[in-house]
Formats: structure tokens, sequence, C-alpha cells
């Protein structure tokens, strides 16, 4: 890639950063607004931190078909907030029990464990209002239900919250390759596709052709951004990651590197990163950003 693509593509990232940091900002409840303990949480949680990955997945897929980006920005916002929840209740002592979240005190740290189940319960609800009423989107009821039935899908028993299910079973045991494959495509990989699928939903008359290469490309940078995330738990600093390091071996949690080894989990991160840019061939172009944040996915220190 030229210089200047790549300038250019890292400038479309920070300007997508900004775009939903202040989408985000505008849709959260004020601070001071009652009750506003609960509401300093749900802020505190979502806003000041984070890659913002999901969001930015969903502007570029967009980009890459052409949708408005300002009607993106609902359902950009609705899946961070459903991500910021599930941060804010995998921390919990009753889950994984961390202090420290990008780079801050965990929520239940910060405030109390009651409002922190709480943020995570209200942030969860507030994304599904965003799809239902949302202004800024310019897409008929109709898409605006699929994208309701789309995040609701990721989110649940059979995507992230299941996901979570089978992780906290599955401490302590030894889980072979395709559980494992299963539980990352449930707990990290349901809500990054839900990213993709969003923007594609917010297209008139997608050819089904291009949203099942795009559908593809999801569930393959989900998987790898999983696996980055075991990796770096493994071989990351604390510092750099805003979260404890070494935490899934103390906890013995099932995770790549510990079954794979650490070079097989790698290469397993590189194959999903090449199978993901496989599928987005016919985009030419357009898909650039794509596969920029594909290699991101599996290149990231943080
Ligand atoms: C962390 O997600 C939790 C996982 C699903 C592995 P991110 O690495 O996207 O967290 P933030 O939003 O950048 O903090
Ligand atoms: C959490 O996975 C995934 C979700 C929050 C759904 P991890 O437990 O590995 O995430 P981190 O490492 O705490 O960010
Ligand atoms: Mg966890
Ligand atoms: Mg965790
Ligand atoms: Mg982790």
């Amino acid at each position: 890639m030229t210089n200047t693509k790549s300038e250019l593509l890292k400038s479309f990232m920070q300007a997508c950063r900004d775009r939903v940091e202040q989408a985000l900002d505008r849709r959260l409840p004020p601070a001071d607004k009652l009750p506003a303990r609960l509401h300093q949480a749900m802020r505190y949680s979502v806003l000041d931190g984070g890659k913002r990955l999901r969001p930015i997945l969903t502007y570029a897929t967009g980009q890459a078909l052409e949708i408005p980006l300002d009607t993106l920005n609902g359902p950009a916002c609705a899946v961070e907030f459903i991500h910021a929840y599930s941060l804010i209740h995998d921390d919990l002592p009753a889950m994984d029990d961390d202090d420290l979240r990008r780079g801050k005190p965990t929520c239940h740290v910060k405030f109390d464990e009651a409002t922190a189940i709480l943020a995570g319960d209200a942030l969860q609800t507030l994304a599904f209002e965003v799809l239902a009423t949302d202004p800024e989107m310019k897409v008929g009821a109709n898409q605006r239900v699929a994208m309701i039935d789309c995040l609701a899908k990721a989110s649940g028993s059979n995507g992230m919250v299941g996901g979570q299910a089978i992780d906290l079973m599955s401490v302590g045991l030894q889980l072979d390759l395709p559980a494992l494959e299963m539980m990352h495509i449930y707990k990290t990989g349901a809500l990054i596709r839900a990213s993709v699928r969003l923007a594609a939903l917010a297209h008139p008359a997608l050819d089904p052709d291009m949203a099942e290469r795009l559908d593809h490309y999801a569930k393959c940078i989900g998987l790898a951004f999983q696996i980055q995330d075991d990796i770096l738990d493994e071989e990351g600093d604390t510092a750099t990651l805003g979260k404890t390091q070494g935490k899934d071996r103390a906890q013995n949690k099932p995770t790549y590197p510990a079954l794979l080894g650490m070079n097989g989990a790698k290469q397993k991160a590189r194959e999903m990163h090449e199978d993901a840019l496989a599928s987005l061939q016919p985009l030419g172009d357009k898909a650039d950003l794509l596969r920029t944040l594909s290699l991101f996915i599996i290149q990231r220190h943080n």
C-alpha cells in the first residue's frame, strides 16, 4: 500500500473515532440527570477510552457500501453500548474480577457493584432504544427491525452472553479446538459480526453475495480479534493493555495460546486474516479500510 493511501486510511480511522465519541456523548444521559450516580457510571464506562473498533467497523463497512455515515451513528453507538455493558459485567467479581479497564479503575471499583450491574443493564437497553428511535438513521421501519433483531441475537444466549457463559463454565477445563472456537465466536465474534452486519442492513438493497462476503470477513476477524486478545493477555504489558496482563493464565481460562502454543495461536490469527482478505476480493479499493482493520486486529498491542 502506498504511503498516501495508508495515511488516508489512518485519518479515516481517527475521523471515525471522533465521530463516534461525539455520537456516544450525545446519546448518553447527562451526568447530572437523576439518578445521577447511575448516569455517571454509564458515562464513565463508555466515554474516554477504548479503541472503538466495533463502531469503526460499522463506518468502514458503510463507506465500502456508500451509505451516508450519519445514518450509521445510531448503529455504531448501539454496538458500542452493548460492548461497554459487556465489559462492565465481564469485570465484576462474579466474572473475571478485574480492577483495571482502559487504564482506569473498573466500574464496580470506581462506583460499587450494584451501580455497575445497573449501568450495564441500562446501557444494554439504551442500545436497543437507539436502534428503534434514532433520528439520524435514515432507514425504513423494516430495516430498523432487522437491525434490532441482529443486535439482539448477537448479544444474547447464542451470542455474547452465551460465550461468556461458556467461558465461565470452562475455567480449569481443557476445551478441544472446536469448543474453544465456538466460545470465541460467541463471546467476541458475534458482536464484531453484528458491527459489520448493522451497516449492511442500512443498505436498502444489498446484493446477497456481497452481504455473504462481508459476513464471512466479519466472522474471520471476530475470531482473530479474540485470539489476539488471548495472545496479548500472555505477552502484553499492563500499562499498554490498560487491563491487568496475565489474568487468563492466573484464572485458568481456556485460550488459544494455552491450547495451540504461542506460535500456533499467531498462525491461526494470520490464517483468519488471510481468509478475511480473500472474502473481500471482489470489493476492490472500496474495501481498503476493512482490509487495514483486519491487519490492525492481528498486529495491535492493546
Ligand atoms: C476487549 O475488547 C474485550 C474483548 C471482547 C476481548 P476491546 O479490546 O475492543 O476493548 P476496548 O473497547 O478497546 O477497550
Ligand atoms: C470478554 O473476554 C469478552 C466480553 C466482554 C464479551 P475477556 O474476558 O477476555 O476480555 P478482557 O480480556 O477482560 O478484555
Ligand atoms: Mg472474560
Ligand atoms: Mg475479562
Ligand atoms: Mg481477555
